[in-house]
């Protein structure tokens, strides 16, 4: 029986609890009222501090006007979402008790900052606000937490409980913040195997624009980071309101702008039909939303950076360099040639080796023993300690790579539990790479694996586990509850999983990888210390893809690796050099049958790797920075130290473009008065094409001493350098330097020292 009440709702701000919180030049000014979950009166640039009654004017300078043959209240926009006020967009709870309680609105219980219970005005720095919300009527309580970190990111999630007495089913919960009416664009990444995170641009129109991902995982075509910003925002300019969901499963991103004026983005998990059934007491949390505000790309991406760097599992810049021999050898797995390969490896100063595909069960391809996670007795005779051993008496760390989700139908798994298989009908799911997806969620499936993974980590000294998720899970339903759909419980296992693994193995790095890089979210990031950008390690499209996978990670977390010059995914060929100046911007690793390569490849090689290990802790530590618009064909992108006293800057030219070299690059994010020793760093050897400018002083007529004279390949002899040029950082900025001249997909670094006394 419905009991509806006919009062006022509480618009007015009287008396209102009203919290600022700042961070990292942002503000958030959030309206908590007494009947229902809290609006965001500011959420964008610090406000500078405030007072009760400038924080009171702002929320009722935020009311909306009555719109024209439009409901007789102004439309306020809580978080998340709810109808009560006419907002007729996009609700945050979508879910019903067969039918009934589908639009609950909830009265705050309870309001605490930072763990204390607060009411009235408050301002703090970064901090933590937690609200409790019940509705009584529909029997549901919320509890919203919305956390501003000392990186300005605004990270908001809440958690649904059904407190009513029979089953509550839940169809969907997101969250959206506003977005003020100048933000007119939008941006955000879509692709494929093969070329991950390839920027997209909208007008911000009336409507919706929603990225639904479907995948079960990330997915290549992942959002990612949906942006809205003033016109034309790029690199370094316009304001920009983004968010990021962060979930490896199915998910949503969306921005929607109604004719009521409002603007909102937001995400959050997308589920199933019948996925979340809440029973009595039972209760549904959504993953992380994060809001990122900023001005520029570049300041959206630090942010990220900021925050992910500030957490205490963050790896250091100290990040390995990793020769993985996926691309070597793919599944021939034959022990000499893996030993002469690690042999070849650690002479060039590589600090990780691992295994890939092929070690296990009945896995000659990828047609078979996938799920049978035992040594293959037919391929490693004497277990896979020889090459374990090898590799650790040689100095490097050992890595191996595991698909813990997936199973082979030709496997002993499958056809010892045909049942664990996900499927939501009589039929098993369309094959993908010959593989299906086992159901994680099925508790004996799940101590299976583990104990599988576990017994392996436990036998042998590995540092390192390479997770793949080589398919998206289609009609991914439980066998054993007649097919339900168990996408968010698979999700949410996966986590579990590698929670248990961690500890049980404190220290152990994880990469994300799924056929590449279709997972890579902040969800995943918890868990794991890496992510595989993508199988496409052709530097032409690597360029693109590390410059939009870095708007959410930071360097050291994306592998990186230079491989063979003929790329096998492209079939294109490239110089060992723009391989090499492209992949020293993240996390290194070699992927190349070494013993395929010249002396002379290999001398450049070394060099290479002594460039990385002598400049880890700027390109892995620093602050990012893109151009925008450096010239026809050519694009610019660097890192800055934190202190500004160092910076390494890489010009590129991905295409033949129809004027000559220039106008000057001016370059960014320097210390204005600081004097910076400019150096051209021509490692290995110079690209061909390269034509010097001017201001990079006369041809030295020495080669450069070797980096490490200790290597065992001879250093190039035709190696050239350029005494390079002293500027200030506002040259550098407001007048700029010409670059060189270069073929198409040629690269050049240039290191920039800050000099004494300056
Ligand atoms: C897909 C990954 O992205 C590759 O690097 C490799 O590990 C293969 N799977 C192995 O099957």
């Amino acid at each position: 029986m419905l009991t509806a009440s006919f009062g006022m709702p509480d618009r007015q701000p009287d008396s209102p609890t009203l919290i600022h919180l700042r961070a990292d030049d942002v503000s958030v000014l959030l309206h908590l009222h007494d009947t229902r979950m809290p609006e965001i009166v500011h959420w964008g640039r610090d406000l500078g501090p405030l007072t009760a009654d400038l924080a009171a004017s702002l929320a009722l300078a935020a009311i909306p006007l009555i719109g024209e043959n439009s409901v007789d209240e102004p439309v306020l926009l809580t978080l998340p979402i709810d109808q009560r006020d006419g907002y007729t967009g996009r609700p945050g709870v979508v879910g019903s008790r067969q039918g009934n309680d589908w639009s609950p609105v909830f009265s705050t219980t309870s309001i605490r900052l930072d763990g204390a219970e607060v009411e009235g005005w408050q301002e703090s720095g970064a901090g933590e606000i937690v609200v409790l919300g019940r509705d009584a009527e529909a029997g549901l309580e919320m509890s919203l937490t919305v956390e501003l970190t000392p990186s300005g990111l605004l990270r908001s999630r809440a958690e649904l409980t059904n407190t009513a007495e029979n089953d509550y089913q839940l169809d969907g919960l997101t969250l959206a913040l506003p977005v003020p009416a100048s933000a007119t664009e939008l941006l955000d990444l879509g692709g494929r195997w093969g070329r991950e995170r390839v920027p997209q641009r909208t007008a911000f129109n009336q409507g919706i624009h929603l990225r639904e991902g479907r995948k079960g995982r990330t997915g290549a075509d992942a959002a990612t980071v949906l942006h809205a910003g003033t016109p034309g925002f790029g690199f370094a300019d316009g304001e920009i309101w983004s968010v990021h969901t962060g979930w490896s499963g199915n998910h949503v991103h969306y921005a929607e702008s109604t004719f009521t004026g409002l603007r909102v983005i937001g995400g959050g998990e997308l589920l199933l039909p019948g996925e979340i059934q809440l029973g009595p007491g039972q209760s549904y949390c959504t993953p992380w939303l994060f809001a990122n505000y900023g001005r520029g790309l570049d300041s959206v991406a630090r942010r990220f950076h900021r925050y992910l760097r500030s957490r205490p599992q963050h790896v250091d810049t100290d990040r390995p360099v990793t020769l993985n021999v996926w691309e070597a050898v793919y599944f021939d797995h034959d022990l000499d040639r893996l030993l002469d390969l690690a042999e070849r490896a650690a002479k060039l100063g590589v600090e990780r080796c691992v295994l890939d595909d092929g070690w296990f069960g009945s896995r000659r391809d990828d047609t078979r023993g996938l799920g049978d996670w035992t040594v293959s007795q037919q391929v490693w005779p004497d277990g896979l300690h020889p090459l374990v051993d090898r590799v650790r008496d040689l100095g490097m760390q050992f890595g191996l790579w595991f698909e813990p989700e997936m199973v082979n139908p030709d496997s002993d798994l499958a056809r010892e539990h045909p049942e664990w298989i996900m499927s939501a009908r009589g039929q098993w799911p369309v094959l993908s790479r010959h593989q299906q997806v086992l159901n994680l969620s099925i508790p004996e499936c799940y101590d299976a694996i583990l104990a599988a993974i576990l017994a392996i980590l436990d036998e042998y000294p590995i540092s390192y586990l390479k997770w793949d998720h080589n398919r998206d899970l289609i009609e991914a339903g439980n066998q054993l509850t007649g097919g339900a759909a168990a996408v968010h419980a698979q999700t949410a296992t996966l986590y579990r999983m590698l929670r248990a693994i961690k500890r049980a193995h404190p220290g152990l790095e994880i990469e994300s990888c799924s056929s590449g890089g279709a997972r890579v979210d902040l969800g995943v990031l918890d868990h794991t210390d890496r992510v595989w950008v993508s199988d496409c390690i052709d530097p032409l499209e690597r360029q693109s893809m590390m410059r939009w996978t870095s708007q959410l990670l930071p360097p050291e977390l994306l592998g990186s690796h230079i491989a063979s010059g003929r790329s096998h995914t492209t079939g294109r060929t490239h110089d060992l050099n723009f391989r090499a100046a492209t992949a020293v911007f993240g996390h290194l690793g070699i992927e190349w049958d070494l013993a395929d390569a010249s002396d002379r490849a290999l001398a450049e090689l070394s060099a290479w790797i002594d460039f990385y290990r002598s400049h880890r802790d700027l390109l892995l530590g620093g602050d990012l920075v893109r151009l925008d618009n450096p010239g026809e064909g050519a694009m610019v992108h660097g890192v800055v130290a934190g202190d500004r006293q160092r910076a390494i800057f890489a010009y590129v030219l991905t295409s033949n473009p129809a004027a000559d070299p220039g106008p000057a690059i001016r370059l960014r994010d320097l210390s204005p008065q600081t004097r910076y020793l400019v150096e051209p760093m021509l490692v290995g050897s110079a690209p061909s094409g390269l034509v010097a400018p001017r201001w990079w002083g006369g041809r030295a007529v020495d080669a450069p001493a070797p980096i490490n004279p200790a290597h065992p390949y001879p250093q190039p002899q035709e190696a050239v350098c350029y005494p390079g040029a002293v500027f200030t950082g506002s040259q550098l900025t407001e007048a700029g330097v010409m670059p060189p001249r270069l073929h198409p997909d040629q690269a050049v670094l240039f290191r920039l020292t800050a000099q004494p006394g300056s």
